[in-house]
């Protein structure tokens, strides 16, 4: 039975240094969750917490609502997948997805149609008996995801798993998980530290930075209104620009320098101010979010590199402030972007995301793009 994850107010300490200070999150019965961020921010943390593995120092970790702080981590029935396979060497795959089922004493017939199942789902029944070094690294991380789901566990914890596979394999493999967890349905948490991994399997994505959550979402909500400038930069790429707002939220008018004004749709929560002055404010704009504009008015810059990659062309921009941006545009049939050329710059204004000077709130949050 698959099961909804529970975390209230946790805290892990490593002796006297908090890695996870009250950490709470909700995560739903048969979602594939994925835990994203930085190396050391705490994904493999919270991870070992989950499978018992970390003692938890503050607040509660609940599998529906079962506190399992004190349950040993045999009780816990958890499937686990590591980077580094760690399947038996000295066993054949089946023998490998056994393993799990003997350790249960599941009867004898019963094991063999569950191994045969799970090996079907997985797709390496043709490699029943091989031994494992005569599988590759994909064929490998197959068996050790059938060994994980084979026990019918209550969560599925993947720490990195494809991080030792070439990228080839890397799309390949994440592919065949998101598959295979939407078959077998078993509540799943991911770890990785690829954002594109991370958008390409997740129902939902929690971003974390020093143990603190920063935005959960789905991979669209985080890509498309990233909660804070952190966010923003950490999925995908983009461009962080010093503006101005002035006027009321529901006709907001945007500065950039003294070349560029345009009004913005209305922005849903509310322009803080404390006095008529217009208010700094961070934009992020995506490379794909600048529009070329036709009609000799935009943001002023001169095109210092371009390069043709077939469907798109991309393109760095130094703007008059002496500040460089990336930009994408569909490649046209038309005049190329060359090196040198003066260009007039628009910004979609409905895709952008407006944060305040600390770039800690979007002030564009909940606003459809
Ligand atoms: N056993 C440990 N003892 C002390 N510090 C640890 C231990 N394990 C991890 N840490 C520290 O906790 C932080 C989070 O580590 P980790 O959870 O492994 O990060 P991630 O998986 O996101 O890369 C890091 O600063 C790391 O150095
Ligand atoms: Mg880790």
């Amino acid at each position: 039975m698959s099961v909804a994850i529970h975390f209230k107010d946790i805290v892990k300490k490593y002796e006297d240094t908090v890695v996870i200070p009250e950490l709470s999150l909700d995560i739903r019965e048969g979602e594939f969750f994925t835990l994203l961020g930085p190396s050391g921010c705490g994904k493999t943390t919270l991870l070992r917490m989950i499978a018992g593995f970390n003692s938890i120092e503050g607040g509660s970790i609940a599998f529906n609502d079962k506190v399992i702080n004190n349950v040993a981590p045999s009780k816990r029935n958890i499937g686990m997948v590591f980077q580094n396979y760690a399947i038996f060497p000295h066993l054949s795959v089946a023998g490998n997805v056994a393993f799990g089922l003997q350790n249960r004493k599941v009867p004898k017939p019963e094991m063999k149609q569950r191994i045969d199942d799970i090996l079907n789902v997985v797709q390496i029944s043709q490699y029943r008996e091989r031994m494992p070094k005569n599988l590759s690294g994909g064929q490998q991380q197959r068996v050790a995801l059938a060994r994980a789901i084979v026990i019918r566990p209550d969560v599925l914890l993947m720490d990195e798993p494809l991080s030792n596979l070439d990228a080839q394999l890397r799309i390949e493999m994440r592919n065949a998980i998101k598959e295979i967890q939407q078959e077998v349905g078993i509540t799943t948490v991911y770890v990785t530290h690829d954002q594109e991994e991370a958008m390409a399997v997740s129902d939902r994505i929690a971003v974390m930075k020093s143990g603190i959550i920063q935005h959960v979402g789905t991979p669209r909500d985080i890509y498309q209104r990233p909660a804070n400038l952190f966010v923003a930069t950490f999925i995908g790429r983009t461009n962080i620009i010093n503006a101005e707002l002035s006027g009321e939220s529901a006709a907001p008018l945007l500065r950039i320098g003294s070349g560029y004004a345009e009004q913005l749709p209305p922005i849903p929560t509310g322009i803080p101010r404390v006095s008529q002055e217009p208010l700094p404010v961070k934009l992020s704009v995506r490379p794909e979010e600048f529009i070329l504009s036709e009609d000799g008015t935009g943001l002023p810059g001169r095109i210092v590199s371009s390069m043709f990659l077939g469907l798109h062309t991309h393109a760095h921009v130094e703007l008059e402030s002496g500040q460089r941006i990336e930009m994408i545009e569909q490649s046209t049939h038309g005049q190329e972007l060359a090196q040198g050329d003066q260009v007039r710059l628009k910004i979609d204004t409905r895709k952008i995301n407006v944060y305040d000077e600390t770039g800690e709130v979007n002030l564009t949050a909940g606003a459809r793009p």
